[in-house]
């Protein structure tokens, strides 16, 4: 898999993978996450494909990447520092904010249970997704990490496993938006309400981060990859 050095966003095209896009335009993540791209586990697809998917205007897309100024703040780019950063930063930050979101999810659930608007099953989507990544990271810190970081030797198998977790990871996070109406409280929801679905939010923003992370810049590195399709 080629992956481009840079790509100057004023000067991309329409059949540029949107995967190569999130790893070489700094800034381009975001303006994925705006419009609702996947660019961490379906990236594998030229952006006038995913913007038609979604439903979106591509020149709108292609404007917003081409008005970037590149200041964002990038993850490290060597594995070394790379691996650590994706620990503290989005393994430890998923694990302390999980249990939060789970508590404001049962009390609204139990609080709201009669309410048109009520998200049912919102407290169990995410103690199982809490679950599952907390063996998926296990698994990151404890082989497959150290691996990365001890020798050079390939790790094609255990990488398509994690990236087939992040696939899963990435269902979850459609089950989330839909069942938070994308995130957006109803007319007059309480503060705890209001809080849950910001909590989700930033769930959803970090785990694709996380994911593009692994997926389109570190897992390369390791493993000889499929190109990841829709
Ligand atoms: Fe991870
Ligand atoms: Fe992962």
């Amino acid at each position: 898999m080629t992956i481009p050095d840079t790509i100057v966003p004023d000067t991309l095209v329409p059949d540029t993978l949107v995967k190569d896009i999130a790893v070489a335009v700094p800034g381009a993540t975001a303006v994925f996450r705006r419009y609702k791209i996947d660019f961490c586990c379906k990236g594998g697809v030229p952006l006038s494909e995913a913007a038609t998917a979604r439903g979106v205007d591509l020149a709108l897309v292609l404007g917003d990447l081409a008005a970037l100024n590149g200041d964002e703040t990038e993850a490290p780019d060597a594995t070394e520092a790379l691996i650590p950063y994706i620990v503290e930063r989005y393994h430890e930050v998923h694990r302390a904010e999980f249990p939060e979101a789970i508590r404001m999810a049962r009390r609204v659930e139990a609080v709201h249970r009669d309410s048109p608007d009520c998200p049912h099953g919102l407290g169990d989507l995410l103690a199982i997704m809490a679950h599952e990544l907390d063996e998926h990271q296990a698994i990151e810190e404890q082989m497959l990490f150290p691996a990365m970081l001890g020798s050079h030797y390939d790790l094609t198998h255990p990488v398509a496993r994690m990236m087939s977790d992040h696939e899963d990871l990435g269902e979850q996070l459609e089950a989330l938006a839909r069942l938070t109406t994308d995130f957006v409280p109803p007319h007059g929801a309480c503060t705890t309400w209001r809080a849950l679905y910001a909590a989700c939010q930033k769930l959803d923003t970090d785990l694709r981060v996380h994911m593009h992370l692994e997926n389109n810049i570190l897992f390369p590195r390791f493993a000889d990859l499929p190109p990841v399709t829709a």
